[in-house]
Formats: structure tokens, C-alpha cells, sequence
């Protein structure tokens, strides 16, 4: 209940700073959007609230996800794992361009608004605008009774617990595992096998523990943080289902540290952006070792070519890379979940060597009620 939320949401808990709190917190957080809803039984999950019913699951023929800055960042995540389990085609956007483009609402899509505190306006005013058009909208939300969460049809609660600092790291990770389980949901009342149902729920019960694995290269991070701290602008790259990754690390970065950080698609690099790739402007590049390792890999070569300082985030040291950041691996649909929280740490050490105001960065609010 709120009581609970507001004792608990104030109590450091002997760190800093809340972003410190609330990414180490991380651990306990995904055990709890995990707790009771998996279904060993059917190698599926039980989404008490979701409030779609099996025939709507199958015969829904799109999926659109809104959100604002990091909602629409783990969105990006969720499309990505629903077309991968449920082969539903799935896409994100930000929910205040859908609103003021005169959207196409086509009633076989199903909408899905994502909301850490569920008052965001331009997302609420995403979802009425959707209502008014007679449209299914379900929510992935944080804050229980939100304004979104009770707009919505139906929904997930992401049971991340109060995020106090104004930027969003837990609440984040446990929206993208929230997604894996509406995904592994979707997938396992259409097409996805037993087999592959399996394969999920095993990666989704070893996310807390190598998440701690991940907190256990703070020091080394914070290290790394530092070189990263006189940079003036940084580059992050990622493939696929490492793009969104490399977008809300980027985000990070710019919120705390106040360093300018662009986010492309690797593939990109060489459209136009490599002409920003000098020693001054170092670039993360997301590199999990799955089918596209070896043109992240490719990737990695231009840009050293190039003489960019690179970090990399992968499942092993990276030779083409400056510094490698090593993650536990899982299954690929969910290597997203383990890869960004590193470069949560990253951005936190970069802002602490900076001397910012990491719980109240400058210009920002925790939730944004207003146009
Ligand atoms: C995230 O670090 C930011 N604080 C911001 O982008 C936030 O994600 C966005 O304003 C959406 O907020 P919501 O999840 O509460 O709707």
C-alpha cells in the first residue's frame, strides 16, 4: 500500500544516493515481478490483471507500445521480445508523437501503454486518445491505482517498488522482464513451444542472481567511469536487440552526467555518424555474443580503424575494445534485461566523478504531469 511505499521510499538504506539504492535493489525487484506468476505446469506465466483472454491472444494481429524516455526505451524491448516469442509483429513509439500524428487505430491491435509512475500526460493522454477511438489499451506500469493503470483495460504491474530517483533504472529492468513474461504469455497461446517456454522461465529464474554477478564489477566500472568523465560527447551502438540498450544507456548518461551521448544502430555507424569518431569521443558498443557477434564485431574494427576509444559489453573480452565489461549469459531474448544495467553503473560513476546531483538532475522532474 502507499503507507508501505512511502516508509520504505525514503529510507536510503545506507547508499549515497536513491539511483545507487534502486540499481543495487535490482536483485530483490526482478525476483519480485517473477514471484508467482510462472507456470512450470504449461511452461508459461499466470498475469493475474492482464484481463485478455486466450481468443484475443490469437487473434490479435499487431502490438503497439507507448511510453515516454525510458518506458519507451524498454517498450522498444518489449516489441522486440513479443515478435521474437509470440511472432507478433510489434513496435514502440513515443507516446506523445502517436498522439499528434492522427494515428491509424486499427481494431485488431492491441495497445499497450508503459508507465513508471502511470501519470506521464502525454502517455495518459496517449491512452484516452485511444479509449475515445474504442481501441484495446493495456498497461505495464509501476505505481499501483496510477491514473494510467486504472485508464487502461487491464494490464502488468511491474512491482519494481517506489524509484524515488528521478531517473529510471529498476523500474526499467523490471518493465523489460515484465514484457519477457507478456511475451513468453503471448507466445505460449499462439505458437512457442514447451520446449522454448522452458528455455525462457530457466533464463528469467537466473536473472536476480546474475544480476548480483553484474554488481559484483562496480569497482572496476567505476573505474572505467572515470576515464569516460572529460569526454564531451559518447557514442552508443547496438544491433537489434542491443539498439535499446544503447538508447536508455545513452539516456542515462545524459540525465546524470549531463555529457552529450547519441545512441545508433551499429549498422548506421558507417551512413554517416563514424565522421564523429576521433580519440575524443569514446563509444560502448553492445556485443553479446549471438548471431550478429561478428558484425558487431566488424563494428568494433571501424571504429578502431578510426582510432574511437570503444568499451564493450559482452559475454566475453572483446580484443577490438579498449575495456570489455563481461555479463553472465542467458538466453539471447533476454540478454537486453542483463546488458544495460553495467551501463547504469557506468553512467552513476561517470555523474559521481563529475560531483552532479544524481537523485535531482537539472532541468528534470520524476514525472512528467504535464504537456
Ligand atoms: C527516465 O530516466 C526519465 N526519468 C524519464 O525519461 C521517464 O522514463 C519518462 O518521463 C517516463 O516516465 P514514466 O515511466 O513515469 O511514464
Amino acid at each position: 500500500t502507499t503507507v508501505e511505499w512511502e516508509a520504505e521510499s525514503y529510507d536510503m538504506g545506507g547508499h549515497d544516493t536513491y539511483m545507487h539504492k534502486e540499481i543495487v535493489e535490482q536483485v530483490d525487484a526482478v525476483d519480485r515481478v517473477l514471484r508467482g506468476r510462472i507456470d512450470d505446469r504449461f511452461a508459461t506465466v499466470r498475469l493475474g490483471g492482464l484481463n485478455l483472454d486466450a481468443r484475443e491472444a490469437r487473434t490479435m494481429r499487431r502490438v503497439k507500445i507507448l511510453g515516454c524516455g525510458s518506458a519507451y526505451h524498454a517498450g522498444q524491448i518489449g516489441a522486440q521480445m513479443i515478435e521474437e516469442l509470440a511472432r507478433i509483429p510489434a513496435d514502440a513509439e513515443p507516446a506523445s508523437e502517436f498522439r499528434y500524428r492522427n494515428p491509424v487505430v486499427e481494431p485488431d491491435t492491441l495497445y499497450i501503454a508503459v508507465s513508471q509512475s502511470g501519470e506521464t500526460y502525454d502517455t495518459l493522454a496517449a491512452v484516452q486518445e485511444l479509449k475515445r477511438k474504442g481501441a484495446r489499451v493495456l498497461g505495464v506500469v509501476n505505481v499501483v491505482g496510477s491514473a494510467i493503470a486504472r485508464e487502461t483495460d487491464g494490464g502488468v504491474y511491474v512491482h519494481a517498488g517506489p524509484e524515488v530517483c528521478v531517473v529510471s533504472t529498476k523500474c526499467f529492468t523490471n518493465t523489460a522482464v515484465a514484457f519477457a513474461l507478456l511475451a513468453l504469455h503471448l507466445g505460449r497461446i499462439r505458437d512457442l513451444s514447451v520446449a522454448d517456454g522452458k528455455r525462457i522461465i530457466e533464463g528469467l529464474r537466473k536473472l536476480p542472481g546474475q544480476i548480483a554477478e553484474i554488481m559484483e564489477q562496480e569497482d572496476h566500472i567505476a573505474t572505467l567511469a572515470k576515464e569516460f568523465a572529460d569526454a564531451k560527447s559518447m557514442m552508443f551502438v547496438g544491433r537489434v536487440r542491443g539498439y535499446p540498450v544503447a538508447r536508455e544507456a545513452s539516456l542515462k548518461l545524459k540525465e546524470i552526467s549531463y555529457i552529450h551521448a547519441e545512441a545508433y544502430p551499429a549498422s548506421e555507424l558507417k551512413h554517416g555518424p563514424l565522421a564523429l569518431i576521433e580519440p575524443a569521443t569514446p563509444t560502448v558498443a553492445i556485443v553479446p555474443r549471438d548471431d550478429l557477434l561478428e558484425k558487431n564485431r566488424a563494428t568494433l574494427e571501424e571504429i578502431k580503424a578510426r582510432s574511437g576509444r570503444i568499451l564493450a559489453v559482452a559475454h566475453e573480452p572483446q580484443e577490438k575494445a579498449d575495456d570489455t565489461i563481461v555479463v553472465p549469459r542467458n538466453e539471447p531474448e533476454l540478454d537486453p534485461v542483463l546488458m544495460g544495467i553495467p551501463l547504469q553503473l557506468l553512467a552513476y560513476h561517470t555523474a559521481l566523478a563529475l560531483g552532479r546531483d544524481i537523485d535531482k538532475p537539472r532541468n528534470l522532474a520524476k514525472s512528467v504531469t504535464v504537456e
